[in-house]
């Protein structure tokens, strides 16, 4: 998952295609470059690390020029390095690349009797080796990349570059993203629309096995089968665009902090009046069983609905993480609703699995933060989460807002089923009502959870434990915990302790226990009190009557609002989200870009 752009310019691109690149650096950081055609020639600057270390060379060795491309990395095939950055060039051309060429060595083994051969360790210098092939087998730049296309396997979005071409690129998307910017007089492609919006609002969004010419005047683009195609303008909301931190020290607490709004936007588009309300084509009516696919935090929102669609709709539900679910290759049954979860809608397991599922299941449907994404494409229906962007590569409340979507589907399913009563319905829907101004009460824990966290930052491991939709959010939370303060944490389903865990506790490992006063609790506080009968150092996460029932022994504790079933996972990830982010504000870990991660992994 890297960022790719272009520009086409009338004045000197590189600060036009730094500013798109630090648009794009949620999509892989570990270096960046861009090239130009400067006076016909084709010149590099790159340089490993965060894009502001290219931003400082570029300031003591500019780079001139009026047309360029830029990249913006997440290593897949070589190390992070200057040498391994992309631009990759060639001969007279220069190329970026976001995905993975899967038969990049095959294709070395061909260029090498003619005298190309690589000199990075990278799958995307191939390609600029074959482009540079065909050129010089005679053919002109928008022939030798058809060509070059043709012989590539594996997903890429891909921009090139020419020498003596001050007004051409050629782009090819397969697999990955990519957008095309309609200026004044100017051309741009990115990765996606918040890259272009500095420049315009009028995107045009290339499909599978698209390949766009872009030149000042316009793009032509021809579909998979080298037909012209017509690719729709579109007007880009603007404001969707804007991307700073309001004031907040990290875009992670923005995010955090604006959970109670966004999800009271969601309440309000899918509960307007008390009850459930989806598009008239999502008939739940019509499915006997309901399987649910995603990545990552959009696992463990749909491990979490598993229980309300089971609990409340009495549908069976089975979850899956899109990796293992596109390989596995399960018989999908008639009348079975496929439900996809990601908030980019461009991670490519997930991806890959919607496109499994499709012929298979009687209908798609995906929940997504990005209503232009290729999933949201490629469903039969697309329900915006409405959690405006989340630049914080850690998700906070893109989850919460998943969360909300499920907990209105699991009552529409039930209603429209005839399992539950429209009575019941609306009760459940003014408890979702009632979460924001819970979750308002759940943030003003924020001091009290920062000082539990400095315990927790010299940890080696933690350890995090709920039963029920509860064992979800102790996944999440373990998730939340590595990803950004890079200690180790797991999670169990509390009543899976005493099957082999338990020998893990000792006085150094904090054990982390959600347990909401529901019908749960009791055996709930029972694991706990197995731990503490261990000298386990417990920090205990309830409500008002679970601390005067199950306080005794614990090392901390944490009194959040009375919940319900639907409430309790929604609320509850509010303090799992602060805890990692004050334990990773403790031991200076990057909260909002951490190592190796990347917002939108869109290579599998
Ligand atoms: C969440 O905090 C992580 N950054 C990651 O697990 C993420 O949820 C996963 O990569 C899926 O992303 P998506 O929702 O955009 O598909």
């Amino acid at each position: 998952m890297c960022g790719i752009v272009g520009v086409l310019g009338h004045n000197q691109v590189a600060p036009i295609l730094v500013e798109a690149l630090r648009r794009l650096e949620y999509r892989g950081y570990d270096s960046a470059g861009i090239a130009t055609v400067n006076k016909g020639a084709l010149e590099r600057r790159r340089a490993v690390g965060k894009l502001v270390n290219l931003s400082d060379l570029l300031v003591h060795n500019p780079l001139a020029g009026h047309a360029g491309i830029g990249h913006t990395r997440w290593a897949t095939h070589g190390a992070a390095t200057e040498h391994n950055a992309h631009p990759h060039a060639c001969g007279p051309v220069t190329v970026v690349h976001n995905g993975i060429i899967e038969n990049f060595r095959a294709l070395r083994e061909k260029l090498a009797p003619h005298g190309l051969s690589a000199s990075t360790d990278t799958d995307t210098e191939t390609v600029a080796m074959l482009c540079a092939y065909h050129l010089a087998q005679g053919l002109d730049p928008e022939a030798a990349v058809k060509a070059t296309v043709a012989e590539l396997d594996g997903a890429f979005a891909l921009l090139f570059l020419f020498e003596g071409q001050e007004d051409l690129m050629i782009a090819a998307r397969k697999g990955s993203p990519l957008a095309i910017g309609h200026g004044d007089g100017e051309m741009y492609v990115g990765s996606d629309a918040i890259a272009l919006a500095p420049m315009t609002d009028q995107i045009t969004y290339l499909e599978e096995g698209d390949i766009a010419f872009v030149t000042r005047a316009g793009a032509k683009i021809i579909d998979v089968n080298g037909q012209l195609a017509n690719r729709a303008k579109q007007k880009i909301e603007t404001q969707a665009t804007v991307i700073d931190k309001a004031g907040h020290k990290h875009f992670m607490t923005k995010e955090i902090y604006e959970q109670p709004v966004v999800m009271s936007e969601a309440l309000s588009r899918y509960a307007p009046n008390g009850a459930p309300a989806f598009p008239e084509a999502l008939d739940f009516s019509r499915f006997d069983r309901i399987v649910m696919v995603a990545c990552g935090t959009g696992y463990y929102s749909c491990l979490t609905a598993k229980y309300w669609f089971e609990q409340i709709a009495r549908i069976p539900c089975e979850v899956d993480v899109a990796s293992e679910f596109r390989y596995r290759e399960p018989p999908i049954a008639p009348r079975t609703l496929a439900i996809f979860v990601s908030q980019s809608g461009e991670t490519a397991d997930t991806l890959a699995a919607l496109r499994y599922a499709q012929g298979k299941a009687d209908m798609i449907v995906s929940l997504v933060n990005v209503g232009t994404s290729s999933i949201a494409r490629e469903s039969d229906l697309a329900l915006a989460i409405l959690a405006g962007i989340e630049v914080s590569v850690a998700s906070t409340k893109a989850y919460t807002n998943q969360l909300t979507l499920l907990a209105l589907m699991a009552l529409a399913c039930g209603q429209q089923k005839g399992v539950v009563s429209d009575e019941q319905v609306a009760t459940y829907v003014s408890e979702l009502r009632g979460v924001p101004d819970l979750m308002r009460q759940a943030l003003k824990l924020d001091a009290q959870i920062a000082d539990m966290a400095n315990a927790l930052a010299p940890a080696q491991s933690v350890l995090f434990l709920g039963r029920g939709a509860m064992f979800a959010t102790a996944l999440e939370a373990a998730l939340k915990m590595k990803e950004l303060s890079y200690i180790h944490a797991e999670a169990y389903a509390s009543g899976e302790l005493k099957h082999g865990p338990i020998a893990l506790i000792d006085p150094t490992l904090p054990v982390v226990v959600f347990a909401p006063f529901d019908r749960l609790f009791d055996k709930t506080v029972s694991n706990m009190q197995e731990v503490m009968a261990r000298h386990g150092n417990v920090t205990l996460i309830t409500d008002a009557k679970g601390l005067s029932e199950a306080s005794a022994g614990t090392q901390n504790r944490l009194e959040l609002p009375i919940t319900g079933d639907l409430s309790g996972p929604i609320v509850y990830a509010l303090p799992a989200q602060l805890l990692a982010y004050h334990t990773a504000m403790a031991k200076g870990t990057d909260i909002d870009q951490p190592r190796n991660l990347a917002k939108s992994v869109t290579v599998e």
